[in-house]
């Protein structure tokens, strides 16, 4: 760490802000270098030329790995892990200092333009990833920015809007991705949203940068500000934001100069700042290098097909064994979608289209390959006359396989979707082809979920790719044509209908506000809480062999932790990869919990007639909820359901626990209901005592017959009952229950 003691205020205050768009100030004479920030996250995209935040100008080029809506499909860490270790490199080997990365965001709308670029609609499985991508990433020496802190779901009014969420909501479903990858992987920074939280700007909310994230989570990088998220660059450093990207030009650095000169702002604020951003020159790489463009490719692919979801496949349609004429349909087959749009637009090395390696694969095995577009893109041309010429490819073949999806002007960051709806010109498409063709296989490319409605009883089989990275083309033609085996999972839920997705009648808000109304009822949380209807389950992935679940055993360790034991057989007649999913169902404790949360969760590799029995811990977390009155984690006592499912909706095996959970003693006041007292461990004995105490025998029997009566008290608060008791219990006598309670719950 240099001499920062020699430093004046304004230099100092210099360090808290980019020189240009990408780059920090470097102090040569106290020996602290300029630093590189740039995204991020499954590429390096590092512009020489004019930048910009939104992926406009020309970056250099770099390999495009599968974005993390395709990384959350593969549910396995390793899969995250080798993406942030390979984008670590080439940012390593380009000079970078910290990769803007990895977005975790939990998909709170399938709308938000920018889900593409997050893992999940689940919390544990997107921090599972998060952490794991952050390892690779600084294990290859370069620093990452985990974002965009907090509740950022979606791209409408992004720079303003407040994200309204309760308490509960922001700990159980928005945060604890973010605690995880900061508690175990320790991130170099974490990047602040723009949008305000609770009315309050991230980047001003000392409660989230400095009491949550550094306090509680023992967060010791620095913060920096999503590009351009200060709005009060004072404020902002007073609440724990240190570095401030792009630059300003100077104009803020001085405004944190005459903070501390009037003495609004003290200089030990400016000092802390300084050393955490000062530390992050332990990742400037000494000198730049190079990475093996091949190489990486390669990896490209292998991860993308670990990462495709398998979503239907009637008949073993696929994969593509023993035909002999295969019609391809679709401009995305040539033209293929691999990424999003917007700031992690990557300026890819390659890009495979899937047509080409599904001829080079056709080729091998003597098929034939026929293809016709189908359908344009960007929706030029003359849509009936490209329908009906991919209508009559598919008519003259054994399997017609449609590619059909998104193209970059549908979805993107910076807006939100309003349609789950594909174009609708691919849907005719599908429809006329399904119609006609004896076997259909649709491969779809999109970053958010699209509606099946429509099309999806009518063909064989439907590969989901979401957006695999440069390599997807070759990825997605190994898979059809079996060279590979499909193991993606849902990462989030297809719903039927838009109507149906919990945040329905609050997204994207209105007027500065969005209302996160379904609290912790998002996604598959709620489908299964309210026994809705889906498409397909999260968690739900096919493959070309077949597991079957036994042997499901649990032991609980202690007062609130237990262990999962089960076994999972590959009973088919291919290698493949299977997911073990766990969930935890309990109703225990005085909050509405969702059916069922995934708790822990493991890929596995299995040869062809092999077991493997594995064993997943469930921690204390597994088991609890947010409490809004005693501000902590809560494990309930009482009933917990252990569930391993093949789909957050298809329970295979469970077993019941009960924990002994947390003892918690209330602290009584005369606001307390008569409910509440009597249900009190110490006070409602005592009071039911002192009550009996005086009375004959058929004062007691009479009493007894009346107990129904008392449930019509119940709600009723001490203080009001008291005046209907005309003094029957002294007031002195419940002041010592509540000292008595007070003295419990600390005990
Ligand atoms: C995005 C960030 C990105 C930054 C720099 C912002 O608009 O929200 O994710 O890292 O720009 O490009």
């Amino acid at each position: 760490m240099p001499d920062l003691t020699a430093l004046t205020l304004e230099e100092k205050a210099s360090l808290l802000s980019g020189a240009s768009f990408w780059v920090t100030k470097p102090i040569d004479e106290a020996g602290i270098p300029a630093m590189t920030l740039t995204d991020g996250p499954h590429g390096v995209r590092l512009q020489s030329g004019d930048a910009d935040h939104l992926g406009i100008h020309a970056s250099v080029p770099a390999t495009c790995f599968p974005p993390a809506v395709a990384v959350g499909s593969s549910w396995d860490p390793e899969v995250a892990e080798k993406v942030g270790a390979a984008v670590g490199a080439e940012a390593r080997a380009l000079g970078v200092t910290v990769l803007l990365g990895p977005g975790i965001n939990i998909k709170r709308s399938p709308l938000c333009g920018r889900n593409f670029e997050y893992y999940s609609e689940d919390p544990l499985l997107s921090g599972v990833l998060g952490a794991a991508h952050v390892r690779g990433q600084q294990g290859a020496g370069v620093g990452a920015s985990v974002k965009h802190f907090a509740a950022n779901n979606q791209e409408s009014d992004r720079m303003r809007v407040s994200a309204d969420v309760d308490e509960r909501t922001l700990r159980e479903i928005y945060l604890p991705a973010f605690e995880r990858v900061v508690t175990e992987a320790r991130p170099a920074t974490v990047m602040c949203s723009y949008n305000k939280i609770n009315d309050v700007y991230s980047s001003e909310n000392r409660w989230l940068l400095t009491d949550l994230l550094r306090g509680e989570w023992g967060f010791e990088g620095a913060v920096v500000s999503d590009w351009g998220a200060v709005s009060d660059r004072v404020a902002a450093l007073a609440a724990g934001l240190d570095l401030e990207m792009p630059g300003t030009g100077g104009r803020t650095d001085q405004e944190i100069v005459e903070a501390v000169r009037s003495g609004q702002l003290p200089e030990s604020v400016v000092d802390d700042a300084v050393r955490r951003v000062v530390a992050l020159a332990d990742h400037v790489p000494a000198e730049a290098g190079a990475s093996d463009v091949d190489a990486h490719h390669e990896l490209a692919r292998t991860l993308a097909t670990e990462s495709a979801v398998l979503l239907k496949n009637d008949g073993a349609v696929l994969p593509l064994d023993g035909v002999q004429t295969i019609a391809v349909i679709g401009e995305f087959a040539e033209n293929p979608r691999i990424q999003g749009g917007g700031s992690s637009h990557i300026n890819a090395t390659r890009t495979d289209a899937a047509l080409d390696a599904m001829r080079a694969l056709a080729e091998e095995r003597g098929q034939r390959i026929e293809y016709a577009p189908g359908f344009a893109i960007d929706g030029s041309g003359d849509a009936d006359q490209l329908r009906a010429a991919g209508v009559q490819v598919a008519g003259s073949a054994d399997v017609t396989v449609i590619f059909a999806g998104l193209g970059e002007k549908e979805e993107s960051e910076g807006f939100d979707r309003v349609t789950l709806d594909l174009p609708a010109a691919q849907v005719e498409l599908i429809r006329a082809v399904a119609a006609v063709a004896p076997k259909t296989v649709v491969v779809l490319s999109n970053g958010g979920v699209v509606s099946l409605e429509g099309w999806h009883d009518e063909v064989d089989a439907i590969l989901e790719g979401f957006l695999l990275g440069q390599a997807g083309g070759s990825a997605i033609a190994d898979l059809l044509f079996g060279v590979a085996n499909p193991s993606g999972h849902l990462a989030e839920t297809i719903p039927l209908r838009l109507q149906d997705t919990p945040s329905y009648l609050n997204f994207p808000g209105e007027q500065g506000h969005v209302r996160y109304g379904e609290g912790v009822m998002v996604g598959y949380r709620h489908y299964e809480t309210v026994d809705a209807r889906v498409r397909y389950p999260f968690g739900h992935g096919l493959s070309y062999t077949s597991f079957v679940t036994s042997d499901l055993s649990v032991e609980v360790t202690g007062d609130d932790t237990a262990t999962v034991t089960v076994t999972v057989t590959n009973t088919g007649t291919r290698a493949g990869k299977h997911v073990i999913q766990v969930y935890v169902a309990s109703q225990a404790g005085p909050v509405r919990r969702p059916a069922r949360e995934l708790r822990a969760f493991r890929k596995l590799e299995l040869e062809p007639g092999e077991s493997c029995t594995a064993t997943l811990q469930l921690d204390r977390r597994g088991f609890a909820y947010w409490d809004v009155e005693l501000g902590g984690w809560i494990v309930a006592p009482g009933e917990y359901r252990i569930q391993v499912a093949k789909d957050a909706a298809t329970v295979l095996a469970e077993q019941s626990v009960t924990l002994t959970g947390d003892v918690i003693v209330p602290v009584l006041s005369f606001a307390s209901t008569v409910g509440e007292w009597f249900a009190h461990p110490i006070a409602g004995p005592a009071l039911m005592q002192g009550m009996t105490a005086a009375m004959t025998e058929e004062q007691k029997e009479q009493a007894a017959e009346q107990q129904e009566q008392l449930r019509m008290v119940e709600s009723m608060p001490m203080k009001q009952f008291m005046g209907f008791l005309g003094g029957a219990i002294p007031v002195e006598a419940l002041e010592q229950l509540i000292e008595a309670s007070k003295a419990a719950q600390t005990a």
